[in-house]
């Protein structure tokens, strides 16, 4: 029997007529394998029938491992490839490329875009540290545009007032899965000939003027990290673009630029090196996802507008009940033109009116055993960024309402899965605190 069929992709499963299994040189999972990722994925919460169902599929899977074939083929196989046809399909981008998170989706959108040591990056001073970790860690800066007080999201005027010679990109974050005002963005991308990569980390399955969020950049994606509106068991992430001159490098770009395309003497393949937009010449690194990462995407894939759908539901909830409390600034909601993925609810207030900041009333949304969490801080005021010669105070001056909001504003509260009780009992909490910081208690 011919291997041929099977040898496209990664060298290490050519195997030839010696009939040497697929996998090769790897060990198989066994069906006692598989019943303890059973018990972790379903564990035993201590209800009545748990014991007697789990020696039902223990028994079954017993018997199934004895007339089953083996999953051989573990990495970047047709789950993936799966995973990445539904997300072109879905995102309406050209070209999808699945990774082991978005962290290393992001650095091969930055390297494709050319970015190196002294370009400037502008991004949100408000966002998770992975957006910012690759440029840093080549030695480009970080210019942080300042945040629009509604949605605490990047602010396109402040943008504009940052763009320099040196700038290169424009990174606009979808925080808590609200659109940006990505159309002003562009506009100064194409203006200035910036590239921009939207991280969407928390945007999957949003839409700006018709538009997915993640497929409107140059490039852009999301993170499928366990906390995430979906996630692939755990870590992943979707890298998309409609980029002619990168899509057919996503490949070589995701596992170290191995090329089957071309071999050198005696040998499988080439190593390629990624072309970046200026023509450079950048390196890859190995960010492949495993077939169960994409697995697991496509399974949850299917439920995501239905899990949005509930999450907007709890945010118009929550905005119906907080709206009647004066103080209390309720999240924008969904328009016909932007249209969230409800990641979180922002929770913001007016300090004088609420007679409290919201630090004060933090500390009471926790004694009434509230979650929440001041998901995203300003990134200047970080050791790293001080150590790498970034002068926080100097930059604080630049973002005054990230200064403002972060530290007397706002939080973020959990939408999903709450139940309704949960629910109401968060809105009824954040009316009574409020209530309280008023009455001086
Ligand atoms: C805004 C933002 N960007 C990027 C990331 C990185 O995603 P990942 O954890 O998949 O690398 C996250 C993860 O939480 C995030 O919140």
């Amino acid at each position: 029997m011919s291997n041929k069929k099977n040898s496209g992709g990664d060298f290490r499963y050519a195997v030839g007529a010696a009939k040497v299994p697929w996998h090769a040189v790897g060990e198989y999972y066994n069906g006692q394998d598989v019943e303890a990722m059973v018990k972790f994925l379903l564990p035993d919460g201590g209800k009545p029938g748990y014991k007697e169902a789990f020696a039902e599929v223990k028994g079954a899977v017993s018997k199934l491992a004895k007339c089953a074939n083996r999953a051989t083929k573990l990495t970047l196989g047709t789950q993936v490839a799966n995973a990445e046809e539904a997300a072109k399909k879905y995102f309406g981008a050209k070209y999808a490329c699945f990774t082991c998170n978005w962290t290393n989706g992001m650095e091969i959108a930055y390297k494709l875009s050319g970015l190196k040591a002294g370009d400037e990056v502008i991004m949100p001073a408000i966002t998770f540290i992975a957006t910012m970790a690759y440029p840093l860690s080549i030695g480009a800066k970080i210019v942080f545009a300042d945040i629009d007080p509604e949605t605490c999201n990047l602010d396109p005027k402040d943008v504009k007032k940052k763009i320099t010679a040196k700038t290169k990109m424009i990174v606009p974050v979808h925080l808590g899965g609200m659109p940006v005002d990505m159309d002003p963005i562009m506009a100064l991308a194409k203006k200035h000939n910036l590239f921009v990569m939207e991280d969407a980390a928390h945007g999957m399955g949003g839409c700006y003027k018709g538009r997915m969020l993640g497929a409107i950049g140059h490039f852009g994606g999301f993170s499928l990290h366990e906390v995430k509106n979906i996630n692939s068991l755990g870590e992943g992430g979707v890298l998309l673009t409609n980029e002619d001159f990168a899509g057919p490098q996503l490949p070589g770009a995701r596992f170290l630029g191995l090329d089957f395309t071309r071999k050198i003497k005696d040998w499988l393949y080439d190593i390629s090196p990624l072309t970046d937009r200026f023509g450079n010449i950048q390196v890859a690194q190995n960010c492949s996802a495993t077939e169960i990462q994409a697995l697991g995407m496509e399974l949850q894939f299917k439920r995501l507008d239905k899990i949005i759908a509930q999450r907007r539901a709890a945010a118009e909830y929550m905005n119906a009940v907080l709206s009647q409390e004066p103080g209390i600034l309720t999240e924008k909601p969904d328009t016909a033109d932007t249209y969230g993925t409800h990641h979180l609810y922002l929770l913001r207030i007016d300090p004088k009116k609420c007679k409290g900041d919201i630090q004060q009333l933090a500390k009471k949304l926790a004694e009434k055993g509230l979650t929440n969490i001041t998901h995203f801080g300003p990134m200047y005021r970080f050791k790293i960024m001080a150590d790498l010669g970034y002068n926080a105070d100097a930059i604080a001056k630049t973002c005054p309402n990230t200064e403002r909001m972060f530290y007397t504003s706002y939080t973020h509260l959990p939408l999903y899965p709450l139940t309704k009780a949960q629910l109401e009992y968060q809105a009824k909490a954040v009316v009574e605190a409020v209530r309280e910081m008023k009455a001086g208690k």
